[in-house]
């Protein structure tokens, strides 16, 4: 399989919502969350923004406190972290002030637990620098940060990541498969693997290594019949009757 990322209808429908952001009126609404379900590609979408723009980009832990925050924000920024949180965060605010470039965290359901001191934190530094956050996570973050208004108010742009299209699944094929796949199998692949990047991807890699081992020029859906095109890693088992 070729290594590339492919702009697909999630990342159009991101890059929209940037330029909405960056358009808005009331400066101080900088927040933006990119929520859905695991597999859509929403840490690759953003990691690719990330590495466009710059941005300072951290994915939180389950155990990570305010200090956690600051702490790694400080180290992207290469901000002594030996001093308190008061001082680090100025020094952070400073910092993303003068670089003006986005701050992204992935698996942003990790910082809205039982407050929202981590959130009220990021929120402190994009509202002094005006910069864009993009907070990443399952669609639960979404439910959590509505409890809290003084963030919630802050959103300006709620992207949801949705299943691929057919047409992004061609688009996949097309540009990361070393084999020809007729458009019957990529219908079957989209249909497999429910619209899911991460299932798209293990899809192309079954397809290619059976095209290799049956010598196949083109891959069309008659020579894969009955055979499972994607994994599901998480599920530790192809579904029943798969033949292989
Ligand atoms: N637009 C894309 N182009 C290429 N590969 C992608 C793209 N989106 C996702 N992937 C790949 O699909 C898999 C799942 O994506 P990921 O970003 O981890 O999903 P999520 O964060 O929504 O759970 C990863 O292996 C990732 O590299
Ligand atoms: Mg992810």
């Amino acid at each position: 399989m070729k290594k590339g990322f492919v702009q697909n209808s999630n990342y159009a429908r991101f890059l929209q919502a940037v330029k909405a952001v960056e358009l808005r009126g009331a400066r101080e609404a900088s927040l933006m969350l990119v929520t859905g379900p695991a597999g859509l590609g929403k840490s690759e979408t953003v990691d690719r923004f990330a590495v466009d723009t710059n941005a300072v980009y951290l994915r939180a832990k389950e155990t990570w406190t305010k200090r956690g925050l600051l702490v790694e924000m400080a180290d992207t920024l290469r901000i002594q972290t030996n001093t308190t949180n008061h001082d680090m965060q100025a020094r952070i605010i400073g910092a993303v002030g003068a670089r003006q470039t986005p701050i992204i965290i992935d698996e942003a359901e990790f910082t809205v637990r039982s407050s929202a001191s981590i959130l009220e934190c990021v929120r402190d530094i994009s509202d002094l620098t005006e910069t864009l956050v993009v907070l990443v996570g399952m669609e639960t973050m979404e439910t959590r940060i509505a409890r809290y208004p003084q963030i919630s108010s802050r959103i300006a742009q709620v992207v949801h990541f949705q299943a691929l299209t057919e047409q992004d699944v061609q688009l996949a094929c097309k540009q990361l498969a070393e084999v020809d796949i007729d458009a019957d199998l990529v219908r079957e692949l989209h249909r497999q693997s429910e619209g899911k990047m991460r299932l798209v991807m293990n899809g192309i890699a079954t397809i290619e290594r059976v095209a290799k081992a049956n010598s196949l020029v083109r891959a069309a859906a008659d020579a894969f019949k009955g055979l499972e095109l994607c994994i599901e890693w998480q599920a530790r088992r192809p579904r029943a009757g798969a033949t292989r």
